[in-house]
């Protein structure tokens, strides 16, 4: 039993709400408000105290007002909510890096607890803010900042501590998600995908970070730090997006039985960390392969547990609302734990982080799905092929289709075994200056995830 002390503390706990401001009340945050509303007396239960947002700062303060049906105090300038003296938490929604950090910063150094959705923030300055709040004792949480209600970062931090992590791939955009599902279904290409993804809301009206990797880039970044125990390093991560996806390839991957999905990796190799994102083969018979529509899936193998996969939907006001939830009620248990005794931000003691470098993409180890239009004439197989022999490729599968009716050219496609990035750029160079070759080599990289 607890001694008679400990035991009056709990019950003042217990009657006093821990109090929370938020920044920005849109999609998420009116989410979260509901969400609170609705589920507080289970969360209260779970918590050990009521969790109460107690003021919100939102430009639109009248549309605040009406979303939080006058329960608490709406404020224009945010400011006023990490300046407050009363409020525990934060939870900042405004996303992206300029005034966001400002703000965060500011309720650290006012030894608030932090909650954030935002993979930017996090991705580009999280080191600074991580030391910031271990320097101060206070806590960020970011649950909803890497696939949305799917608690991953929980997992990786918490559930698999007994494992080294050897690696994680995910798909971890929504919206381009959605756009390669529509456009394998219908058979549509990108721009018609995307514009559907737009009507249906389900990609912004400017949808550049998704369809280009960049936010799958940002949550894989975030990942890669808890896996590893190595420090954010956004700007090391290979980027590449979706725009320049043929719906041709996502029918000839099809044929050779494999699904084209827009993957966020990390992976431990002897030489480093393999940190990137772009279109990927997967086989069609893998679990997460068939992860359509809008959804996220994050498959994470690690050496004790074997592969383990999270599925849900990576964004949403409460599928969103759930992740930011579960940071209050964490932050709320574990308030009055010394900071040493806390779950580090990033997994691994902020003393134990190590610099494993991330690899540059010419060195990382992967397989090939490479398509070239060819002159139909003989000798063209054999010089590819002596091309990717003397490049040390090996051919896993080929695919050569007959030329259309009338047509003197036609498509090769040929799935390499693993192989160097950096072969492979070399083959494609060599390939592309053949006469019989017509235009460029298309390029995408291919996991088996076994
Ligand atoms: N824009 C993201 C997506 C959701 O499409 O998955 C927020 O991270």
């Amino acid at each position: 039993m607890a001694p008679a002390s400990a035991h009056a503390f709990r019950n003042d706990k217990m009657m006093k709400p821990i109090k929370v401001g938020l920044l920005g009340i849109g999609t998420v945050g009116a989410g979260t408000f509901e969400v609170l509303r609705r589920n507080q007396e289970e969360i209260r239960r779970r918590a050990g105290r009521g969790i109460e947002i107690v003021m919100v700062a939102d430009l639109n303060v009248e549309r605040a007002r009406e979303l939080t049906h006058g329960q608490c105090e709406v404020v224009a300038d945010a400011n006023l909510v990490v300046d407050h003296p009363d409020i525990d938490i934060v939870i900042e929604l405004i996303g992206g890096y300029g005034i966001a950090k400002t703000l965060v910063m500011k309720a650290i150094a006012n030894g608030k607890h932090v909650v954030t959705a935002n993979k930017a923030l996090l991705a580009l300055h999280g080191n600074e803010l991580f030391k910031a709040a271990q320097d101060r004792g206070v806590m960020i949480a970011f649950e909803a900042a890497v696939a949305g209600g799917i608690p991953i970062i929980k997992a990786l931090r918490e559930g698999l501590t007994a494992n080294r992590i050897q690696w994680i791939a995910g798909i971890i955009n929504g919206t381009t998600n959605f756009i390669l599902s529509e456009m394998r279904d219908k058979g549509i290409d990108f721009d018609t995908a995307l514009k559907d993804a737009q009507r249906l809301g389900y990609a912004e009206a400017d949808p550049t970070f998704d369809i280009e990797g960049i936010d799958a880039a940002h949550k894989a970044t975030i990942m890669a730090a808890i896996a590893f125990g190595i420090p954010v390093q956004f700007e090391r991560a290979y980027v590449e997006g979706i725009t320049q996806l043929q719906a041709t390839d996502l029918r000839y991957a099809e044929q050779l039985g494999y699904r084209i999905k827009l993957l966020g990796i990390t992976r431990r190799t002897p030489k480093g960390i393999e940190l990137r994102v772009h279109p990927t083969l997967i086989p069609s018979s893998r679990l997460i392969a068939n992860v359509e529509g809008a959804m996220n899936a994050v498959l994470v193998q690690g050496d004790a547990v074997g592969a383990t996969l999270y599925y849900g939907k990576g964004a949403g006001a409460e599928p969103t609302a759930s992740a930011v939830i579960a940071d209050l009620v964490d932050i709320t248990r574990l308030a009055t734990a010394d900071p040493e005794h806390r779950v580090p931000h990033l997994a691994f003691q902020p003393d134990a982080m190590i610099d494993t470098p991330i690899l540059p993409m010419s060195e990382v180890t992967t397989g090939y799905y490479l398509r070239m239009h060819v002159a139909d004439k003989l000798g063209v197989l054999a010089d590819v092929t002596r091309i990717l022999a003397d490049s040390t490729i090996s051919i896993d599968a080929m695919l050569q289709k007959e030329p259309a009716e009338g047509e003197q050219q036609t498509d090769i496609i040929m799935l390499t075994h693993q192989t160097q990035e950096k072969n492979v750029d070399a083959a494609i160079a060599r390939i592309e200056a053949l006469p019989t070759v017509v235009g460029k080599v298309t390029r995408i990289r291919l996991e088996e995830l076994s």
